[in-house]
C-alpha cells in the first residue's frame, strides 16, 4: 500500500514477452462480473521509464480502491503471485517528440499522477537538452494520500527547473514544505501564470477536476490544442 486506499502492483508478463510503453500510456485489465459478462478497467503505467522494458521486466500500476468497485474487489483479493489478464499498452497521453514548448504544466489528482512519474526520466532529458521548465500540481486529500511525494520532492530538489506544488484539499500538515498548498489544484493556476506562448498542459485523474481545470485554462487563453487530458472514468 502506498496510501491508505491505494495499492502499488508490480506484474511480469507470464508469456515472457516484452511489454514496453511510452510514458503516459495505460494497460487494460480484463475480468468478468459475477454474471459472467466480460469487462475491463484501465490503469496507467507507473514505471519510472528510463529504458525500453524487455522480456521478464515488470510493469507497475497504482490502483485506487473505489468503494464497491468491481476491479477494486479483484485487486483487493489478489495474492502475491496472483495473475490478471491484461492488454495494451494504449493511449496518447504522452510527451510528444514534436513539442517545442518552453514549459509543461502537469496537473493531477489521486492516481492520475502516475503518468507523470513514468515521464520523469524523459523530463530530465528535456530539461538537460532543451532547457524546458516543468510545474507539477498534484492534488490529494492529505499528505498520506500524496502518491510518490518523496520521489517528486527529490526530483524537484535535484532539478531547479522542476517545480513541485502539492495541493492538499483537507488541510496542511504541521511544518508543511513552503511549496505545499491548501486547496484544489485549479485554485493555484493563477499563481503559476499559464502562458499561451510557451505552455503545454496535461490534466489527469478525477473527471470533475479535469473538466474544471480545462475550463480554467481556457479562460487564461491557453489554446485547446495545448491542453491534453486523461479522465479516469470507469469504463464499465
Ligand atoms: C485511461 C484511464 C486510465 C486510468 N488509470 C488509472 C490508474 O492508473 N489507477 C486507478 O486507480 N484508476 C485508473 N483509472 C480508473 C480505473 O480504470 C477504474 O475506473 C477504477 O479503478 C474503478 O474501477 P472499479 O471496477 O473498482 O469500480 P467500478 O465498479 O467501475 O465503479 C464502482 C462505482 O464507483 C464509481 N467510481 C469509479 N471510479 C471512481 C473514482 N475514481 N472516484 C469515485 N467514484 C468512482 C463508479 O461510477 C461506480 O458508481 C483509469 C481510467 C482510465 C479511463
Ligand atoms: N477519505 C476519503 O474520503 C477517501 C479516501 C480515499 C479514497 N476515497 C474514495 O476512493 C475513490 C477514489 O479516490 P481518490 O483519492 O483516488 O480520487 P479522488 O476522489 O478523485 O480524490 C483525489 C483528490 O481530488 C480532489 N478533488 C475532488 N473533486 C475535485 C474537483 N472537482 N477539482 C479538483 N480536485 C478535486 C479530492 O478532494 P476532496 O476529496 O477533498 O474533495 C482529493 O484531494 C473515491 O470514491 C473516494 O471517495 C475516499
Amino acid at each position: 500500500m502506498i496510501a491508505p486506499t491505494v495499492g502499488h502492483y508490480v506484474f511480469t508478463r507470464a508469456d515472457g514477452q516484452p511489454l514496453d510503453f511510452i510514458p503516459g500510456q495505460f494497460i487494460q485489465v480484463h475480468f468478468s462480473y459475477a454474471d459472467g459478462t466480460a469487462t475491463r478497467r484501465s490503469y496507467s503505467l507507473a514505471n519510472l521509464h528510463d529504458h525500453a522494458l524487455g522480456p521478464g521486466e515488470s510493469v507497475e500500476i497504482a490502483v485506487s480502491y473505489v468503494p464497491g468497485g468491481s476491479a477494486t474487489a479483484l485487486f483487493e483479493g489478489l495474492d502475491i503471485g496472483g495473475e490478471v489478464q491484461a492488454s495494451g499498452p494504449f493511449g496518447r497521453f504522452c510527451l510528444q517528440p514534436g513539442d517545442h514548448n518552453g514549459r509543461y504544466l502537469l496537473i493531477a489528482t489521486g492516481t492520475g499522477v502516475t503518468p507523470y512519474r513514468a515521464m520523469l526520466p524523459a523530463l530530465a532529458t528535456l530539461i538537460r537538452e532543451r532547457g524546458i521548465e516543468v510545474i507539477l500540481l498534484q492534488g490529494a486529500r492529505n499528505l498520506g494520500e500524496l502518491l510518490y511525494h518523496d520521489e517528486f520532492r527529490a526530483f524537484a530538489d535535484a532539478h531547479p527547473e522542476f517545480r513541485y506544488l502539492p495541493c492538499l484539499s483537507r488541510g496542511l500538515p504541521d511544518a508543511a514544505h513552503p511549496e505545499m498548498r491548501h486547496g484544489y489544484v485549479q485554485q493555484f493556476l493563477a499563481e503559476i501564470g499559464p502562458d499561451p506562448a510557451r505552455d503545454i498542459a496535461y490534466l489527469c485523474g478525477n473527471p470533475d477536476m479535469v473538466d474544471a481545470t480545462f475550463e480554467a485554462l481556457k479562460e487564461t487563453e491557453l489554446p485547446v490544442p495545448q491542453i491534453r487530458r486523461e479522465k479516469y472514468v470507469s469504463s464499465k
